[in-house]
């Protein structure tokens, strides 16, 4: 039996495995239970908590029963279209947008609906491209390189659209900033450059903006503001907003995609019709904000930014390749540096790498080749998120906004990252 079935899954999902992500997560959770202990570095999710007035509107809203319309709750989707008026200057019609279980999903159904190729840069997010597999699309990888910053240059693209697309196909750019793996972004002139390409050659844009708030800065700009007639802007509340596991994507559509938007509603309304009733009444408080949302979006950044900064310079000054981080919680480095003494000891690939990594030290990153590059580039995405995220919100709250966090901070809140470093940084020394 297991024979015949295993014949009969869909060939383009039977050379897939689980997600990497989750399966390093499954790998650490083993060795955890096996007494090991785990710096873990590999599941980019945020460490801080969902913010007390959206757990309150969940309390509050937990007898909610009814199906709600496909498209999401009109109050929510009311709420997007002001948060992003607010934040980002995009003027969206709450008819224009809509909600799903995780931008995850939104993606996966665009990628249904959309008729065309699709580009990415690499690295790239890892759900990006096995979508695009399990869709039978077809795809148009480009690698970046560690001097451009891991991003796709304006240049890069002219070329691309120039030489190497079939102008009988629609094309969808998929671009993510700040960026899964790399914490980088784009800047304004780059993201103006792109978009005036992006018109020229009449691509649909996917601005994954799902690290948007976390800008260490809070000075995200969406290219939805030089290219606002060809751009899907997707978030949603699992970063920003600490609530990954409430499972609330949003997505975000000029009028002229509408055709787009309708598509993915026909297949939502197939599969999964609408986003659970009292996550989307809780989420509106989210959109809504307030003060004390700012406090809490406020206090994550610092406390991001003085966490990335300071790996950045410890593993600088080892001789491990990164550049410093802009956004999200994730930095993408690069081990070339090591590449003779890791050879030496049979590591010639991102995924040896990492594995040896966990095996010897219990440090847990995702290998480069998980993110579209070549398996032999020693590159890896660590995530920065292995700490008591509500204990260093509490922590920071207490010193004045104007003041920078002490220096001693990131010891004495986010410890299990700096151990988990010096133990990343004794192994290769050790090499
Ligand atoms: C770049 C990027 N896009 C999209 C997602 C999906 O987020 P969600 O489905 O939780 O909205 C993630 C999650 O890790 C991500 O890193």
């Amino acid at each position: 039996m297991r024979k015949f079935i295993q014949e009969r899954i869909n060939p383009n999902i039977k050379h897939l495995q689980k997600s990497a992500t989750l399966a390093i997560n499954d790998r650490s959770r083993e060795l955890i239970n096996a007494g090991k202990t785990v710096w873990k570095f590999g599941l980019g999710q945020s460490p801080f908590p969902v913010p007390t007035p959206v757990v309150e509107a969940l309390k509050l809203h937990a007898h909610e029963k009814d199906y709600l319309p496909v498209e999401g709750l009109r109050e929510l989707r009311e709420a997007v279209s002001e948060f992003c008026r607010v934040k980002e200057g995009i003027h969206a019609h709450p008819d224009n947008i809509l909600i799903g279980p995780g931008s995850k999903e939104l993606l996966f159904l665009l990628q249904l609906a959309f008729q065309g190729t699709l580009i990415v840069p690499s690295p790239c997010w890892v759900s990006y491209m096995p979508q695009a597999h399990i869709i039978g699309k077809k795809i148009q990888i480009s690698h970046t390189h560690f001097e451009e910053k891991w991003r796709l240059s304006p240049a890069r693209l002219q070329q691309i659209c120039e030489q190497e697309l079939n102008h009988d196909n629609a094309s969808l750019l998929v671009l993510n900033y700040p960026g899964n793996p790399d914490g980088d972004t784009y800047s304004v002139p780059e993201l103006q450059q792109i978009a005036e390409i992006a018109r020229q050659y009449n691509l649909v844009i996917l601005s994954d903006e799902i690290y948007g708030q976390l800008h260490h800065k809070g000075e995200h700009v969406s290219i939805a503001r030089f290219y606002p007639e060809g751009t899907i802007l997707s978030s949603g509340i699992s970063k920003w907003c600490g609530a990954g596991g409430w499972r609330l994507g949003t997505f975000i559509f000029p009028p002229d995609l509408k055709p787009l938007r309708q598509a993915m509603a026909v297949i939502a309304s197939e599969t999964y019709t609408s986003v659970s009733t009292p996550i989307q009444c809780a989420a509106v408080s989210a959109f809504r904000g307030g003060m004390e949302i700012e406090r809490y979006l406020f206090n994550c950044r610092r406390i991001l930014a003085i966490l990335g900064r300071e790996i950045y310079h410890t593993l600088t000054a080892n001789q491990i390749k990164l550049h410093p981080p802009t956004g999200a919680f994730y930095l993408f480095i690069d081990f070339s540096h090591y590449a003779e003494p890791l050879a030496e000891q049979g590591i010639t690939t991102s995924t040896d790498l990492c594995d040896r990594l966990l095996q010897e030290t219990g440090v847990a990153i995702l290998p480069g080749a998980a993110f579209g590059r070549p398996p032999e580039e020693l590159t890896a995405r660590l995530a920065y998120v292995n700490f008591d995220g509500n204990e260093a919100l509490l922590a920071a709250e207490q010193v004045a906004p104007y003041d920078p966090l002490p220096g001693d901070f990131t010891r004495q809140w986010c410890a299990p990252v700096i151990t988990g470093i010096e133990h990343l940084i004794a192994w290769v020394n050790a090499l």
